[in-house]
Parts: structure tokens; C-alpha cells; sequence
């Protein structure tokens, strides 16, 4: 078996595992509960630590919380200490003006429906899950830092910010003494805003980790679509992913890729964390699964996370000649 890594996130206390995993897709109520149950089984039993929720993560919004709840009830209820549960508040929840955005009044009512879901008396941390331009930086960043003195949370973070507001708001809160913990940003072989938007360095800089979501483009970067795109798969059970986004521009891109995978002897899904985990600011790579093997399969990436020079070369070939097409 693999063995976890757990990597210290920026400059605080707080070591996470190279691999998280995220709630976001098969844990609302249109999936089985013993599904959800095995995927967290399975990370656990890999010593996966940390586990990512959001108020909104259903369908309906709130329920993977629920469930997860009664996950932690039934079967980890003698290890919550020895795990980091973060939820988010800022997308739509509620109707009427407070149910979404970056209120004091939205976001800590919002913090205390999960922590009710959950039935938790605090979460580890509690992100802004992304950057409203109408409230001023420092009421979102007052609510973030009052959820931690209120005991609701014990870190803060942020996630889909710009890098101009990771640098305003983790100086607002560095002023009121809750230093923000973690930035989380897409961010894969295939979308990589954050290296030329200044995310990762604006979260180096303030000494805050950075925890990457959709490392394997929510399955593009798997062997999954390489001859087409198989029934039950994402593309084919919701509107996140897009079937008309997989072109044969994108397969021929993922064959180059996986032909490199296969070489370093890793699938094309390990190979895909093993890149985001080989970037120096990243902490940790978050995960989805819709099956407990897949997530054996991506903790696999450790076996091989180092890349030489001329393997990193030959990606960013693949990635290039692929965009020109
Ligand atoms: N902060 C934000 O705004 C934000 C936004 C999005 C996500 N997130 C977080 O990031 C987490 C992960 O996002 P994501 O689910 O998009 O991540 P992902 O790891 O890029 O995609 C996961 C999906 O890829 C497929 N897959 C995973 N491992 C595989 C393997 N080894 N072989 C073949 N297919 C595999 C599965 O889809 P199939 O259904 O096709 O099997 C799985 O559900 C979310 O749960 C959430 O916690 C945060």
C-alpha cells in the first residue's frame, strides 16, 4: 500500500495529506449512502485526513453535508481529532439577499447551518469560497476571523480568489491576528490560471498553503475519455463537465499525455496529481471519486511524484502542440 505524505500547509502547524478529498460530486442525495460510505472508508483506510465540504454540495444543497454527518456519527466518531473537515460558505444557498456572497450576516449563519448538518461542534477550517466584488474585503475577512474566535472553526481560508484580493485579504487578516491558513484554486494540467494569474505566489508570500482543486480536470486527466466517453461517466451525468468540451483536439491531448504516464509507469490519472503535487506551492491535491478504486488509483501518484527534466518537457510539448491544434 502507498504511504500518505503529509506536507505542512504555508507556514502554520498544520500538516495535510498529499491527497484530500473532496464531497463535492456522488455524495448528495441522488447516490447511495454506502457509496459515500465506502469512498470515505477508502481515503481513510489510504490515510487520507482531510475531507472537503461546502454548504452547497448536494443535490440538494446541504445534503452531502448531512450525509457526511452521519458518516461521522456511524463510523468516525472515535477520530474526529484525527481529521481536518473544511466546509465553505459564498455560492447560493438561501433565497433572499443574505443566502449567498460575502456578508457577515450570510457567512456565519451560513457556518452554523453546516455546523448543524454536520452535527459538529466546529469545523477546522472555514473558507470564503470566492471573492465578492460588492462587500468590503475586510467585513468578509471580520466574519471569517469571528468564526474562529467564536469557536466555530479553528482556520481560515479562501478559495477562487484573484491574486490582487489573496494579497488584500490575507493582510486584512493577518491585522486581526487569523492568519488565513490555505488558498484553494482549480488548477490541473489543463487549467493553469493560478501560475499565471500570481495566486500561488500571492499565497506564498503570505505564508498561506495551497490546496488544489480538480487535479485531474473532474476525470479529463484519466485514461477514462481516451477512446470516448463512457455512459455513467461525469461528462455524461451533469453539466459540470461538458461532453461537447471532450473534442478530438482534447483526446488527442490526453493519448500524448497518457503515452507519457505509461512510460513513467503510472496511470495518466497518477501522473496527473504527481505534476500538481510536484509544483513547490502546492500542499495538497483535491480529489473526487465515484468509485473507492479510483481514489486507491490516485493515491498510487506517490509511488512517483518526482519528474526530470526532459519528462516536464515533454508534457508542456503535449500541452502546447495540443492548444495550437
Ligand atoms: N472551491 C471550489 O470552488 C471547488 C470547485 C470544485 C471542486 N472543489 C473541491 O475539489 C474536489 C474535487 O473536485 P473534482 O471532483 O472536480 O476533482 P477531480 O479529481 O478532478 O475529478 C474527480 C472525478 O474524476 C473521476 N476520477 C477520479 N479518479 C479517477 C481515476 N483514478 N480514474 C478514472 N476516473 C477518475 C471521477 O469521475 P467519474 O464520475 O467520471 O467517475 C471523479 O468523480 C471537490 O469534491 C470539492 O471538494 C472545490
Amino acid at each position: 500500500m502507498t504511504e500518505m505524505q503529509y506536507r505542512r500547509c504555508g507556514r502554520s502547524g498544520l500538516l495535510l495529506p498529499a491527497l484530500s478529498l473532496g464531497l463535492w460530486h456522488n455524495f448528495g442525495a441522488d447516490h447511495p449512502h454506502k457509496l459515500k460510505r465506502d469512498l470515505c472508508a477508502k481515503a481513510w483506510d489510504l490515510g487520507i485526513t482531510h475531507f472537503d465540504l461546502a454548504n452547497n454540495y448536494g443535490p440538494p444543497p446541504g445534503s452531502a453535508e448531512e450525509a457526511f454527518g452521519k458518516i461521522l456519527q456511524k463510523d468516525f466518531k472515535a477520530h474526529r481529532d484525527q481529521m481536518i473537515i473544511s466546509t465553505k460558505a459564498g455560492y447560493h444557498m438561501w433565497d433572499g439577499p443574505y443566502g449567498e456572497w460575502g456578508s457577515r450576516k450570510y457567512m456565519l449563519a451560513s457556518l452554523d447551518q453546516s455546523l448543524k448538518r454536520m452535527n459538529l461542534a466546529y469545523v477546522d477550517i472555514f473558507y470564503s469560497h470566492r471573492f465578492d466584488p460588492n462587500t468590503p474585503l475586510e467585513e468578509t475577512m471580520g466574519a471569517l476571523d469571528f468564526a474562529v474566535r467564536s469557536g466555530r472553526a479553528l482556520y481560515v481560508g479562501i478559495s477562487n480568489y484573484p491574486a490582487e484580493q489573496i494579497k488584500k485579504a490575507t493582510a486584512i487578516l493577518r491585522g486581526l491576528g487569523t492568519p488565513c491558513l490555505i488558498h484553494q484554486p482549480r488548477y490541473n494540467m489543463l487549467q493553469r490560471e493560478p501560475e499565471v494569474g500570481g495566486a500561488f505566489e500571492s499565497a506564498d508570500e503570505a505564508g498561506a498553503g495551497t490546496i488544489v482543486f480538480s487535479p485531474l480536470a473532474q476525470g479529463l486527466l484519466t485514461n477514462k475519455y481516451l477512446g470516448g466517453v463512457p455512459k455513467g461517466s461525469r461528462a455524461t451525468v451533469n453539466h459540470f463537465l461538458k461532453e461537447s468540451s471532450i473534442d478530438a483536439a482534447t483526446v488527442t491531448k490526453l493519448k500524448g499525455l497518457n503515452a507519457i504516464a505509461e512510460k513513467r509507469g503510472q496511470t495518466l490519472a497518477q501522473m496527473a496529481i504527481a505534476w500538481v503535487l510536484h509544483k513547490k506551492s502546492i500542499t495538497s491535491a483535491l480529489i473526487g471519486a465515484s468509485k473507492p478504486a479510483q481514489i486507491e488509483d490516485s493515491v498510487g501518484a506517490l509511488k512517483n511524484a518526482i519528474f526530470n527534466a526532459a519528462e516536464l518537457l515533454e508534457i508542456e510539448h503535449v500541452l502546447k502542440k495540443q492548444n495550437e491544434n
